[in-house]
């Protein structure tokens, strides 16, 4: 076999979406649908990927960076149209062309796989993927001769109420013979419902010129799936969930109920952790093993080691060393680095900070803009005053200190190594180590006070 070209249809604006966006970009498991059909094709061997882009091109462009070529169909004259637009890129190509849909996110390497190979078993000149589907409206539907050979694809709008009863339908993901796609593009016509230059319509046309075209059938439909409006993104969001979910069973998570655990397409689970329900695990989250997250927290972009307890938490763009306990009401913001086995409790925010190992943080902290060493102990209600108003200041408190109850630490300020401050200080300069800073009045006891004020 040749090296496998893939040309990924994407340039259409997905009316039936009523989005301002492509409706390509619309995620499903939290990755936009044609990464998902993008992941298919490397999965499959396909070693160069072309996307044809349109309507919103350059939002296209911009979730794509590099991970594929682009060409603009400028116009959306229709599946075929689109396909002659990455011909010019194609001059020094030979051998199998893939065509997929950029709208298919449930397609897996697999399959793609498959539908390659029984294509180059075959020695057709054209391989669809076709599916059987409970419900085929707004597909077109794959007509065979007498003898079970395809006739041809007619779309849904063309076709006849005969035609609208057969159930296999045309999945929109094809192999080609690069030669004979580009000539019978050529050929193809856009006298048709849609006036659009369809490119189903290549198969019957190498077949009246006597070549042979080939149809390889989806054992599961569900992997064909093309997502045309909300509803059906709603489908296949569900759909991925599902397997998603139980990829993760299969290789030793714990979902306590995976109808309510929510977990993005790339995110990666260790082996023994226990997930709790309305948990969600999302985008480039990577959890290690024996963790216990949940009930309802959130982990967005977040690298988590072993052992760690979680719940009731949000934590975005950050990290958190193995052995942490959080929660419940816990809000880690980007940018902050949890140390191994540091204890976070009840109604916590930490934000842009580090905080060191086996520190403490145990009651209704704000901490932001702050290096904590290790060892520290957070007394309730202690806060890191990192803003004047205009500008974020950081705080510095060294290995081992002690900031007592209610506690204001007014950055920029640095509390040293093993330092105490007093509960209900406001703390405006540095703490040496080792020393007691108490900033607040002296108490003051006034005798016999009830009886002067009678
Ligand atoms: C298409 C097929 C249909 C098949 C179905 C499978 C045609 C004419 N019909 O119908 O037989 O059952 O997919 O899901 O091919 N696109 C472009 N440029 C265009 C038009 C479309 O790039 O000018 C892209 C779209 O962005 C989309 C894909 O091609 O990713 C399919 O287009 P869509 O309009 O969704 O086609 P369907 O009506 O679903
Ligand atoms: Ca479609």
């Amino acid at each position: 076999m040749s090296e496998l070209v893939t040309i990924i249809l994407a340039a259409g604006k997905g009316t039936r979406m009523k989005s301002a966006h492509p409706k390509v970009l619309h995620q499903v498991c939290g990755k936009a649908m044609v990464r998902h059909v993008l992941d298919a094709a490397e999965a499959a061997g396909s070693k160069r990927n072309i996307i044809v882009v349109g309507f919103g091109a350059d939002e296209v462009r911009a979730e794509l960076g590099n991970a594929a070529e682009v060409v603009v169909q400028a116009e959306q004259l229709g599946t075929g149209h689109a396909v002659l637009q990455a011909e010019p890129l194609l001059q020094d190509a030979h051998g199998t062309v893939m065509v997929l849909c950029g709208d298919t996110p449930l397609l897996t390497g697999a399959l793609v796989k498959k539908l390659y190979e029984e294509h180059a078993k075959a020695g057709a000149k054209a391989t669809v993927l076709t599916a059987v589907m409970p419900d085929a409206t707004g597909y077109g539907r794959v007509i065979r001769t007498a003898a079970g050979n395809v006739e041809k694809i007619v779309e849904h709008k063309d076709a006849t109420e005969e035609e609208r009863a057969v159930r296999e339908v045309n999945s929109g993901i094809y192999c080609f013979e690069k030669d004979a796609l580009f000539s019978a593009l050529k050929n193809v016509g856009c006298d048709n419902a849609q006036g659009e230059y369809y490119l189903p319509d290549v198969l019957s046309i190498l077949r009246e010129r006597g070549e042979k075209i080939w149809a390889v059938a989806a054992d599961d439909y569900e992997e064909t799936l093309g997502v045309n409006s909300r509803m059906h993104l709603a489908q296949a969001e569900k759909i991925l969930r599902r397997r998603k979910n139980l990829e993760l069973m299969e290789s030793g998570v714990t979902l306590m109920d995976p109808e309510s655990t929510f977990v993005d397409a790339d995110v990666v689970v260790g082996r023994d952790t226990v997930i709790y329900p309305f948990t969600w695990l999302e985008g480039k989250t990577a959890v290690g093993e024996a963790c216990t997250l949940g009930p309802s927290s959130r982990f967005t972009d977040t690298k988590i080691g072993n052992g760690v307890t979680a719940h009731f938490v949000y934590a975005h763009e950050c990290e958190i060393e193995s052995g942490a306990t959080m929660g419940p009401f816990v809000h880690i913001r980007p940018d902050s680095h949890i140390s191994k086995d540091v204890k976070i409790g009840n109604f916590v925010e930490v934000k842009n900070s580090n905080i060191g190992e086996g520190s403490k943080l145990p009651h209704l902290q704000y901490i932001g803009d702050c290096d904590m060493g290790a060892g520290v102990n957070m007394g309730c209600g202690t806060i890191t005053v990192n803003y004047d108003g205009k500008q974020k200041f950081r705080t510095k408190i060294g290995d081992n200190a002690f900031v007592g109850c209610n506690s204001n630490l007014v950055a920029p300020v640095a509390v040293g190594d093993g330092a105490y401050v007093a509960a209900g200080s406001t703390i405006t300069k540095d703490v040496p180590a080792d020393e007691l800073a108490v900033a607040r009045a002296r108490q003051k006891n006034i005798p016999n006070w009830p009886d002067k004020r009678k």
